[in-house]
């Protein structure tokens, strides 16, 4: 098999959830142009749809499909308008997010339930749901979660989203075990820092400077350097053994310490 074969997704649904965002609607461009047809989920039905008009100016297939993830039942009435469209899934990528920094002493519930309800509890919903419909329509899937450099140690300012990214970290390889006698690879990307909607407030001059002295590369990422590893996941092809797997695509940070 070709090298260019063992990267293609021609053939393949992938749905995005979070592909209106920075980083979510690069994963959809990128899935789009190895040939999946995409799924185009997120909260604005302006995004999604020019997202979606994007990938189709360009010969790809794209639906757009307008969800809070939060909302119960959602999840699973999309899944299947999707399966009505396109007959099944083949990739999922969870790439919902929201961060607050409120100080630990002054912290509410509030908070803390709306960044782990997304950032979590939305991906657990969104892995049973997609994964029934993988295991329904046999020949297995690939899950992509996405993670943060968060996720295995704990970023300072940001508690809950640190807590919701360690919860994706153990949900990747607690399902990585669960899901593989149905053929379904279950794996996560722990980006390091893109500057986002999510984390603009939070990625003051001085932050990044400190970012940056703890970044062998000393540069904030580019979303486009996420879609290689995106697509190597995504590809049975290509990541056919790759299961469980935490991949940093961070310029270093989680390397080296001090
Ligand atoms: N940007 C970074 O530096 C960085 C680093 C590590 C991890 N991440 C992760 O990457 C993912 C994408 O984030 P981003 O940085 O592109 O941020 P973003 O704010 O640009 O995108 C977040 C996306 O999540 C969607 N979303 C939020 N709440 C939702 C809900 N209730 N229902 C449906 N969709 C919802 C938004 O509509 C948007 O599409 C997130 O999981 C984030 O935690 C980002």
């Amino acid at each position: 098999m070709s090298v260019a074969s063992l990267f293609s997704l021609r053939g393949s649904v992938a749905a995005v959830v979070g592909g209106t965002g920075t980083l979510g609607s690069t994963f959809c461009r990128g899935l789009a142009s190895a040939g999946a047809s995409v799924v185009v989920i997120g909260r604005s039905a302006e995004r999604a749809a020019a997202v979606s008009s994007d990938i189709e100016s360009a010969g790809g297939t794209a639906m757009p499909l307008v969800m809070d993830v939060t909302q119960g039942g959602m999840l699973e009435e999309g899944h299947e308008g999707i399966v009505r469209r396109f007959g099944r899934v083949h990739v999922l990528v969870n790439a919902p997010g929201v961060n607050a920094s409120t100080p630990f002493l002054a912290l509410g519930d509030e908070e803390w339930e709306r960044v782990l309800a997304t950032n979590l509890t939305s991906v657990r919903r969104a892995c049973q749901v997609f994964a029934k419909g993988m295991i329904a329509a046999g020949g297995g899937g690939s899950i992509v979660n996405i993670s943060s450099v968060a996720g295995e140690i704990p970023l300072s300012r940001v508690l809950s989203y640190s807590v919701s990214k360690a919860g994706i970290n153990s949900l990747t390889r607690w399902l990585a075990r669960e899901l593989a006698p149905h053929r379904i690879r279950v794996n996560a990307i722990a980006p390091g820092f893109f500057p986002a909607e999510q984390n603009r407030r939070l990625l003051t001059p001085e932050r990044v400077e400190a970012i940056l002295r703890h970044t062998p590369l000393g540069r904030l990422g580019d979303p486009h350097e996420l879609v290689g590893a995106l697509v190597w996941l995504a590809s049975e092809a290509a990541s056919s053994f790759v299961t469980g797997a935490i991949v940093a695509v961070d310029g270093g940070f989680t390397a080296t310490t001090v």
